[in-house]
Parts: C-alpha cells; structure tokens; sequence
C-alpha cells in the first residue's frame, strides 16, 4: 500500500530519471569486479513513487477496482530511489537524504521491501548531510558513489558541490532549476538584497552581477545609483553555471548537459553531470558513459 505519494513532475521527470537510472546501471556493471563498497546517495530523494498530473484521477477510479491497487497500475512511476534499490546486483550501500518527515517515513517502509540491502535514511537538509556524510576519507576507505541532487529549486548550495568534489570519489548528478534562477533575474533593475543573497549561496560568488547584468545607459545623470539590466537568458545561465562547475571539476564535467523542457518547450532544469574521481581512466570511463547517457535517449 503506497501511503504518502509525492505529486510532482511531468515528462521531463521521466528523461531525467531514465537518464540517471542508466547511468547507475552501467556504473554498477564497470565497478562489478572491483574491491570498492559502492554507495548510492539520493539528496533529495522524494518517495519510493511519485504522481505526475494526471495520475491522481486514474488513482482515485482504480482504489475501486479489485486487483488494481499495484502502484504501477494507478499510474504511479517510480522515483529516482525505488529506481535504485530495483537494481540487480546493486549499490552496496544506500543513504536517501529527505526534509520533507511524512517523505521520509515512506522511504523507511522500504527497509521491510529490501531487507537484503544497507539502507540509511536520513532526514534533514541536504547541506548539511552531505557536508557530513563528506567528512569521510573516501579514498582511503575504497569508498566510490553516484550522488543524485535532485531539487525542485536552489536548495543546493555551492559550497556542498565544492564539498562533493574533494572526496575525489563521488560522481554527481544535479540538476540545475533553470526556471528558479531566471525568476530571481527581472529584466529591467537588479534583484533586490534578498535575491542577490540567494544567487551567490548558489553559484559561490557574486560574480554573476557582471555575468548577467548591464549598467543601462538610460540612467538619469540625476540619479545617485546607476540602474541595470538584464543581459541574459536561460541560455547564458546554462553556460555561466556550466562555466562554475567547471572550475572545481575541471575536465571531469560533461560539457554537454541537458536541456529538460516542459511540454510547451519551455526550458525548466539542466541535466548536469560530474566525475571527481580525478584517476584519468576512470574520469574517462564515467566521462563516456554519461556523456552518451545526455546525448541519446537510454
Ligand atoms: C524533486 S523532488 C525529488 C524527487 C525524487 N528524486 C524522485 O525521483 O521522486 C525534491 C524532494 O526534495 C525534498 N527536499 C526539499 N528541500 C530539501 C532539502 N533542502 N534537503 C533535502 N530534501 C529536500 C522535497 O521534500 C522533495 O521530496
């Protein structure tokens, strides 16, 4: 019986999970004769099953029917974590990070569905828990792990992607809200205190003003501040945070992230991964991989 579902997402939910699952299957498949305990770290990490839209009608008229209440069959899909466990041989390890207390009660009823697997919930913020779970010397411990930082917004915040990357160990999935940032950015002045705050907790620098903001030339000569104005578009936030990235990963980044649109085509998140792992052969296995992941359709 699914109790809490999380009601959320739409197709590009699905691109982004079929992406990620690949990626862990072909991971585990590569790392399969290797003396490493292999961790699985969801960040944010929902529901065993989530409800796009439309599902909940489909639900509502199948709680009726006999033998329907299989969550696949009321239209429930299967969230980044339930996606994980169903691997065969799997993670040897499993930490599903979640805020959210009646999410996290649900993802603990999974340890009576898996009791072959090592399952840690832990409920909190994600900052803090992975600036903990980091503290951890994963290279000496033969530690590797796919970390998953699935948010719905700027939860994440650039010191915990720098903290990622020095563990030397982890291969980052993120996705960044395109959507979230562009909303922080009006057009025609530059956000106010609060927002501009928000901006450089999440690219770790203030450095975006110049990125994607002008003096306008308009100013009145009688003004004492200059007004600005916008120079960007989700386009040149995409290539500024890929830029960022870039300066802790160096050419562990996959250069070519993914664009998620809406249906409309409206772009909403960027599909990004990260190898820290600086051993060249395996940056340049995981590199492979993802990239092929990002570019063609699993
Ligand atoms: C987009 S959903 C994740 C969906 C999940 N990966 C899946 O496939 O179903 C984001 C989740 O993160 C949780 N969340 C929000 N802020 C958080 C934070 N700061 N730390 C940890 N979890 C957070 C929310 O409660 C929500 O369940």
């Amino acid at each position: 019986m699914v109790e809490n579902v999380h009601n959320y997402g739409g197709r590009w939910t699905e691109e982004k999970l079929d992406r990620v699952s690949a990626y862990l299957k072909a991971y585990l498949n590569v790392l399969k004769n290797q003396e490493f305990t292999r961790f699985y770290i969801d960040a944010f990490a929902g529901t065993p099953y989530y409800e796009p839209g439309e599902a909940r009608k489909a639900a509502d008229y199948a709680d009726n029917l006999p033998g329907m209440q299989e969550p696949e069959s009321v239209g429930l899909r299967r969230g980044s974590v339930k996606r994980a466990l169903d691997i065969e041989p799997g993670f040897d390890r499993h930490i599903f990070i979640e805020k959210n207390a009646r999410f996290a009660e649900e993802l603990s009823m999974l340890r009576d569905q898996f009791q072959q697997k090592d399952i840690s919930i832990r409920r909190g913020d994600c900052n803090a828990e992975i600036e903990r779970l980091c503290e951890d010397d994963w290279k000496q411990k033969r530690y590797r792990g796919v970390l998953f930082l699935d948010p719905y917004g700027m939860q994440v915040e650039w010191r915990t992607i720098k903290t990622i990357a020095q563990t030397e160990a982890i291969d980052m999935w993120l996705l960044l809200p395109l959507g979230a940032v562009n909303r922080l950015l009006p057009r025609s002045y530059a956000p106010p205190e609060p927002w501009a705050k928000r901006l450089t907790t999440f690219f770790g620098t203030d450095e975006w003003r110049n990125a994607f903001y002008m003096e306008d030339e308009q100013t009145d000569l009688f003004e004492s501040d200059p007004s600005f104005k916008k120079r960007t578009t989700v386009t040149g936030i995409s290539r500024y945070f890929v830029e960022r990235l870039q300066t802790i990963f160096g050419n562990g980044l996959a250069k070519e992230p993914l664009v998620l649109t809406n249906t409309r085509g409206i772009p909403l998140y960027l599909l990004c991964f990260a190898c820290s792992n600086p051993n060249p052969k395996a940056r340049a296995i995981a590199l492979q991989i993802a990239e092929h992941i990002l570019k063609d359709k699993p």
